[in-house]
């Protein structure tokens, strides 16, 4: 029997108080995910169960239980504390998926303060605005990283804490830098939880948009009411159950599911940090007999471009039950894994701004390959009309994906930005930024974002970012970046750029530009390619039209260019 049922029968008379009385929590009490994620589990007698199995390079294998986590957590918990850091201080995360990443995750929760993760492999660019948006108070980091923290620490004020966690004592720590290892740390018994409420602020993760700067995305401790019930019905996750999230927790799918939604269910996880291969990430699923696997579009299709082989030469009979997220599921994929796996991919689809899943197919539900699913229970999603901003009530039109606020894991606001936050919202609706339409049967089927950003391989890419970064080489006179089709990554970033008359094309003039922006971006920003244009198509008050060689690069017609040119919100 699937945890949903039937979702025939949950979408009528949902309540979000299901999950809040199978999480024992009252209304008004105190809610603190942290608690949730360890010491509760401990108390429900779930202390000795295995929590994370971690395997890095090298096949380096550790185990926590439940019990670990919480002592853990405390400890690093009281470390913070001693440091000086309080509730609502912003202490990012910056470290690779070691089982520091998770346990501190949720000593930052216990103690009140927002925890922030950022993905390791940004630079000091990328570091900076975010640390800088957030006037983050601690980075939690190793000595790998703490390179980028040092060549930016002088311009933030506000980072009064660099806490290295494999720190070997073979260089000097420099100024603000502290040694923090689990290790040698003493374990800290209890730990007074800080009395966190529904809309205390929890997790602030970063997001890319069309305009400026990234986003804060600041979220609650209430937010764990939808992602307990979201993990519990979608992902199907059972007491017995070895789960696997391969997600990044620098992105919110790697914290909502790949932290507060198992763990809150007392679900042992696994994850594993190291490279992508076909054959690593199957001996992985092999060896933990890992029944529930969550993963991405891309990932998935890389695994098909490895092939069928590969795929018998492990024994994965223990797997039951998978779902995908970040971008479209093409119903290849669909099929593919139903034939090699004996299961389909599961299409879910969200945000980091709706903290938890959205629409999605469900367990037990007939899936149509290629579509996202229906809303979760007690979510009112429609389509609207672009221009009215009316619900469409015809099927098979394409309007924008909307929901109507109220869920408990919606973004409470955009940190420091509080109009771009308002700006989402039209008539009561909230809008996604996504385009899709919605087939007679209520299944909704995703056409596209309804902005210039780039989802390559599930990350979201700013154009503006990477086309701010092409604007400071000298030898870049304007550029514009738009998405280019690509089997596996679905999108690649492909900029176009003039160059000032006194540089050349040619040479190496690419392999100059794109190490100078290396630098500045994250690498999965990174274009795939630069064409050298003469000029850029621009509207009438000199906006670079992004749509225009967009549709260019996907063969698409280019449609009315009167209302592009007129296009100047
Ligand atoms: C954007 C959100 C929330 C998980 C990770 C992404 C795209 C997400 C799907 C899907 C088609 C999808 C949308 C969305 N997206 N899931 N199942 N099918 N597109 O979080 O980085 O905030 O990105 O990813 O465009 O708006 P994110």
């Amino acid at each position: 029997m699937f945890n949903i049922g039937s979702y025939d029968e949950r979408i009528k008379d949902f309540n979000w108080s299901i999950s809040e009385q199978e999480l024992g929590y009252k209304p008004g009490s105190v809610i603190n995910i942290g608690w949730y994620c360890s010491d509760r589990l401990c108390e429900m007698g779930g202390a000795d169960k295995p929590a994370l199995i971690w395997e890095g390079f090298g096949g380096k294998e550790k185990q926590y239980t439940f019990n670990d986590v919480r002592l853990a957590s405390n400890t690093i918990g009281t470390f913070l504390r001693e440091l000086g850091i309080r509730d609502e201080d912003r202490v990012c995360i910056f470290l690779d998926r070691n089982p520091e990443l998770y346990l501190s995750f949720v000593g930052i929760l216990k103690i009140g303060a927002i925890a922030q993760p950022l993905f390791s492999a940004f630079g000091d660019e990328s570091l900076h605005v975010r640390l800088e948006n957030a006037e983050t108070k601690a980075i939690i980091t190793q000595k790998k990283h703490v390179s980028k923290v040092r060549k930016i620490r002088d311009s933030l004020p506000h980072l009064e804490h660099i806490i290295v966690v494999d720190y070997d004592g073979k260089r000097p720590l420099q100024e603000r830098e502290v040694a923090f290892s689990l290790e040698t740390a003493t374990p800290v018994e209890s730990l007074e939880i800080f009395p966190t409420h529904a809309e205390s602020p929890s997790v602030l993760h970063y997001t890319s948009g069309t305009t400026g700067q990234p986003k804060g995305v600041k979220h609650v401790h209430y937010s764990l009411i939808s992602q307990y019930l979201t993990a519990k019905w979608v992902l199907d996750l059972k007491e017995d159950d070895i789960y696997w999230c391969t997600a990044d927790p620098g992105w919110v799918t790697g914290t909502s599911y790949g932290i507060i939604g198992p763990w809150s269910m007392g679900i042992t996880q696994c994850v594993l940090d190291s490279g992508f291969s076909a054959e690593a990430w199957y001996r992985f699923i092999e060896k933990n007999r890992v029944t529930v696997w969550y993963s991405a579009p891309t990932a998935i299709r890389s695994l098909m471009k490895a092939g069928d082989e590969v795929v018998a030469q492990f024994d994965l009979s223990s797997l039951r039950h998978l779902a995908s997220v970040g971008e479209p599921l093409n119903s290849e994929a669909v099929i593919w894994s139903e034939k090699v796996f004996g299961k389909a991919f599961l299409d879910t689809y969200w945000q980091t701004e709706t903290g938890s899943m959205m629409i999605s197919n469900y367990p037990g539900m007939r899936i149509k390959p290629g579509s996202m699913g229906k809303p979760f229970p007690g979510i009112t999603a429609a389509v609207l009309d672009p221009n009215t901003h009316e619900p469409i009530t015809e099927t098979g039109r394409i309007g924008l994906i909307a929901f109507k606020p109220g869920w408990p894991a919606m973004m409470r606001t955009y940190w420091n930005n509080e109009a771009t936050y308002q700006s989402k919202f039209v008539n009561d609706w909230y809008l996604s930024g996504d385009r899709a339409s919605i087939d007679p049967e209520g299944y909704f089927w995703f056409t596209g974002r309804d902005d210039d950003v780039i989802n390559t391989g599930g990350h979201l890419v700013s154009p503006f970012e990477v086309e701010s970064a092409l604007l400071e080489h000298e030898a870049v006179a304007e550029s514009a970046v738009v998405a280019k089709p690509d089997e596996v990554n679905m999108e690649v970033v492909k900029a176009f750029v003039v160059i000032n008359p006194e540089f050349e094309a040619g040479g190496d003039l690419e392999l100059k530009i794109m190490n100078f922006i290396r630098k500045r971006l994250s690498p999965l920003a990174m274009p795939q390619e630069i064409e050298y244009v003469d000029s850029l198509p621009k509207t009438r008050s000199g906006k670079i039209m992004r749509r225009l060689l967009h549709a260019q690069e996907w063969g698409e017609e280019i449609g009315d260019i009167s209302t592009l040119e007129d296009d100047d919100a």
